[in-house]
């Protein structure tokens, strides 16, 4: 769960190198390095910390070249230390590696290195890769084969991109770790090329990018790039695309934090997850046409952390159109249900790289489901992977802490959900359908009101600083109210915990104190009910703060209410979210948090 990030033909590679691990940081970021061809030998510099630390040491020795390859690390294998961050070198020094991915055999293949007299400088998996090359280079094998060989040893998951000293070429190989090839003014003088984990990284150099796939191995020089995969024989071709993300998009532009910018593009996001997917009292869907889901008689959602939030909405929405529906955490998906050619296994997932997603949805289709996606990143591994591929279309989000995407998922569901129910035999359309995919096509405008009405911040003022912050909701607010949990504790490191309001009293009541805040989200079909639990812990002397709609009196019992715009029932959860996100936010900024990288975490895990 790194990123990694190489250049071939730039000015200045350490600069480049470092604006892309600045673009990557969101994937993992306790380590940094690059290391750059610089015509005598190549010059590596490594930090432990954040990318900042890298630059520092970068800004006092500045290795000339114009070919280089970097990586900012989240430990896998060995803690955050200078030794263990990449790049990593050989014996001699003379092929320098990075690595995303995890080599499953490094163990046995370090024995194997250790008895040839190689030593390890670091505790990471990845250091048997320029070993290996090394190894097979001194056997007499040129660098291409001896790469090639070192690819047959390893098992487990890799992008890799390699140099080798005297040489201004990068060697790259991808096997379910994503790995991007762009291109810059290619056929003229000043041609250049980057290879990336994600586009993000080089996305202000060029759009102009190529997905590799798994098995491919690229060799990339001054004068262009030679394309084969390991499975088939010869070169393979891959026909470059444009990417639409901006770079603006992937900036800050005048925003503290990504989260924040990501938290007020939300009904730019939705505009852009409904642009042309609904008509009348229909929906339409480019990538499933109508009778796509004939056949699918039961659902499977699987996702992991706020994916799985989104997707217990969609089970929720599915469920009450006649299919019967689970949504599963993907690293708990193991033998629980039957599955068959009957089943349709749907992947959420923002990156479309989440290694326990992608292994989740592998595990359906050797059962013979049929399987789909929803995802935020075009060419991502899930999309790959998937039968076929609902984009969210919800823009690039940097920010480690899902907000934008959360909504957008939801939305792309709900489009799903009708699609799904007016395909199979065993799904209804819901009888509402026209007032409520109205209501859904001006549910933008709704969280752009929100947005400029908000008074969260007062609200995360007034509850800095309590001993623990307990959210519930009941129906479709339950999913929300483990969001809303998860968003504050993810950011703001405070004791948070989201419940089914109803079972409040079933044992959680317990932690209820004087100096607790309980957010009670009171919209929807089920506000009411939610309301009388919420009395429950302000009977026990806690503060209740209610997100509710307008008009609903919350007098003798909240203590603080955040209104939502009027919306359809089922849609009101989600605006209560952005209420939600928007009171962590505001406590992460007040207790001075790591908002956009909190400890620990990374953007995209890509490790089981
Ligand atoms: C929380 C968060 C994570 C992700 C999870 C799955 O804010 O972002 O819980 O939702 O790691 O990531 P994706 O959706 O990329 O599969």
């Amino acid at each position: 769960m790194c990123g990694i990030i190489a250049c071939i033909g730039a000015d200045d590679a350490a600069g480049d190198l470092l604006t892309g691990l600045e673009n990557l940081e969101y994937r993992g970021y306790d380590s940094a390095g690059v290391a750059v061809q610089n015509g005598s030998g190549i010059a590596v510099r490594k930090r432990a910390g954040q990318i900042s630390e890298l630059d520092a040491a970068v800004a006092s020795d500045t290795p000339a070249g114009r070919v280089g390859i970097g990586h900012t690390r989240w430990s896998t294998h060995g803690p955050p230390t200078d030794e263990n961050a990449h790049p990593h070198t050989s014996q001699s020094g003379r092929v320098a590696v990075v690595h995303n991915g995890i080599i499953e055999n490094y163990e046995a293949l370090r024995a194997r290195l250790r008895e040839e007299g190689y030593t390890f400088r670091s505790d990471t998996d990845t250091e048997v890769v320029p070993h290996l090359v090394e190894h097979y280079m001194e056997e007499g094998l040129d660098v291409e084969t001896a790469f090639e060989r070192t690819l047959d040893d390893l098992e487990g998951s890799y992008a890799i991109a390699l140099l080798v000293d005297g040489e201004d070429v990068v060697y790259a190989a991808r096997q379910d770790s994503p790995l991007v090839l762009g291109l810059v003014d290619e056929g003229t003088d000043r041609q250049r090329y980057y290879l990336a984990s994600d586009v993000p990284a080089f996305l202000e150099f060029t759009d102009q990018v190529v997905y590799l796939e798994d098995g491919d191995v690229v060799t990339v020089d001054g004068d262009g790039y030679r394309l084969t995969n390991r499975h088939e024989d010869g070169p393979v071709t891959r026909t470059p695309e444009t990417v639409e993300w901006s770079a603006e998009e992937t900036g800050k532009g005048e925003y503290d934090h990504y989260m924040r910018k990501e938290i007020d593009a939300q009904p730019e996001a939705l505009r852009g997850t409904l642009a042309g997917r609904i008509d009348g009292d229909d929906v339409h869907l480019e990538e499933f046409p109508p009778g796509t889901f004939e056949g699918v008689e039961h659902v499977h959602l699987l996702a992991c952390g706020t994916s799985y939030h989104a997707a217990l909405v969609a089970a929720r929405q599915l469920t009450r159109a006649g299919l019967p529906t689970s949504a599963f955490r993907a690293s708990e998906y193991y033998d629980l249900q039957p599955v068959d050619e009957s089943t349709l296994a749907v992947a959420v997932t923002q990156s479309g790289e989440t290694a326990d997603t992608l292994g989740a949805l592998r595990r359906a289709r050797e059962a013979d489901a049929r399987t789909a996606a929803v995802t935020n990143v075009v060419g991502s591994s899930v999309s790959r992977e998937a039968d076929d591929t609902l984009y969210i279309r919800a823009g690039p989000e940097i920010g480690v802490a899902a907000t934008k995407t959360f909504t957008s998922q939801v939305v792309a569901l709900t489009l799903l959900t009708h699609r799904i129910a007016s395909d199979s035999e065993a799904g209804t359309v819901r009888e509402d359908a026209a007032e409520f995919l109205a209501a859904l096509e001006a549910f933008p405008n709704a969280v752009e009101e929100l947005l400029a009405t908000t008074d969260a911040r007062t609200v995360s003022d007034d509850n800095m600083g309590r001993d623990a912050h307990f959210f519930i909701g009941r129906d479709f607010e339950y999913p929300v109210a483990l969001e809303g949990a998860l968003k504050f504790k993810e950011i703001t490191y405070e004791h948070a915990e989201g419940f089914a309001s109803g079972e409040l009293k079933h044992g959680p009541l317990a932690l209820v104190t004087t100096d607790t805040t309980v957010y009670a989200l009171l919209t929807g079909e089920r506000g009411e009910e939610t309301l009388k639990n919420a009395e429950e812990a302000k009977a026990r002397g806690t503060h209740v703060v209610a997100i509710a709609p307008e008009g609903m009196d919350v007098g003798g019992v909240a203590g603080e209410v955040l209104r939502v715009p009027d919306t359809h029932p089922d849609l009101a959860g989600l605006l209560a979210n952005v209420q939600l996100q928007l009171v962590s936010y505001h406590t992460a900024y007040g207790l001075g948090r790591s908002i956009d990288k909190p400890r620990n975490l990374a953007k995209s895990v890509t490790v089981e």
